[in-house]
């Protein structure tokens, strides 16, 4: 099987800045590709260069096998890869609906005459988001009005409905709390099992695990292995991201402290 993404010792520079060094991951089809780092690790200069944001300095990116290249997010759509950032592109006062389509709305009639199709267009977004276990009463409702996890699900059916093949979320569940998380994992989960290939970026381990396949860990922009998830507990990937040795370093250095 070919993997729909894979970034093989892929690096980076801001100017004088290494943002990302010799980073390898692979994202397939019916899999989640999980990248787990603390503040600054890397991220999102990652999903950035999957996205057509950023270019990469080193390394290959392939796409279906093919070396790439994206001069423009456009490319990355283009070639089936779609990206739901944190700050989402929705705009509040809008319809649930209109924000579903933004700019690819069903129309009726011709020329002078075209409009847009209200009906087809509810109907549409509503059998899409109810598709995926979101009923919302009011696909009319602005998207303001939803809470930060029903946001982002309609952002991650949006994606589905056009027919993205990659799907790649920053962080979706940073702000949320417990519940609301859980309702986004499960959309993840699903897009998965429709056989699309996530890559999901986040802080936590207790987020990833459930849902991840695989395992990137970055630090300082340097990769501290991909790992599958038969070869890594949760305890490991926790104890791994946290920097086990340095925290043990802390613990001895607060033990000093207070003994003295
Ligand atoms: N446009 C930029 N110009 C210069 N330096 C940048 C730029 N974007 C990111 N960096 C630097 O690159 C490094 C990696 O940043 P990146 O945003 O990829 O981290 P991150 O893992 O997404 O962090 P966070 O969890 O805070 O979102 C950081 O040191 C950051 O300061
Ligand atoms: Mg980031």
């Amino acid at each position: 099987m070919t993997a729909l993404i894979e970034v093989d010792g892929i690096g980076k520079n801001y100017g004088s800045v290494v943002a990302l060094r010799d980073v390898s991951t692979v994202v397939n089809a019916g899999e989640v590709t999980c990248v787990l780092g603390d503040n600054g690790a890397g991220k999102s200069t990652l999903i950035k260069i999957l996205a057509g944001v950023h270019q990469h300095d080193t390394g290959r990116f392939l796409v279906n096998g093919e070396e790439v290249r994206f001069a423009s997010p456009r490319d990355a759509l283009d070639s089936g890869i779609a990206t739901v950032y944190q700050d989402l592109a929705v705009v509040p006062l809008m319809s649930v609906w209109r924000n579903f389509f933004l700019g690819s709305e069903p129309t009726v009639g011709r020329g002078p005459l075209r409009r847009l199709d209200h009906r087809r267009g509810r109907e549409t977004a509503r059998a899409a988001l109810a598709d995926m276990g979101i009923d919302l009463r009011d696909v009319e409702q602005p998207v303001g009005t939803l809470s930060g996890g029903e946001r982002q699900c309609v952002a991650i059916a949006r994606a589905v409905h056009f027919g993205a093949k990659v799907l790649i979320l920053d962080e979706p569940t940073a702000a949320l709390g417990v519940k609301q998380a859980g309702v986004v994992l499960r959309q993840v989960a699903q897009a998965r099992d429709r056989g699309l290939g996530v890559v999901l970026i986040t802080h936590n381990p207790h987020h990833a695990y459930p849902v991840g396949t695989r395992f990137l860990i970055l630090k300082r922009g340097a990769s501290l292995g991909s790992s599958e998830k038969a070869d890594i507990s949760i305890e490991e990937l926790t104890r791994q991201m946290a920097g086990g040795a340095e925290l043990e370093a802390l613990e001895h250095e607060l033990r000093e402290v207070a003994s003295t």
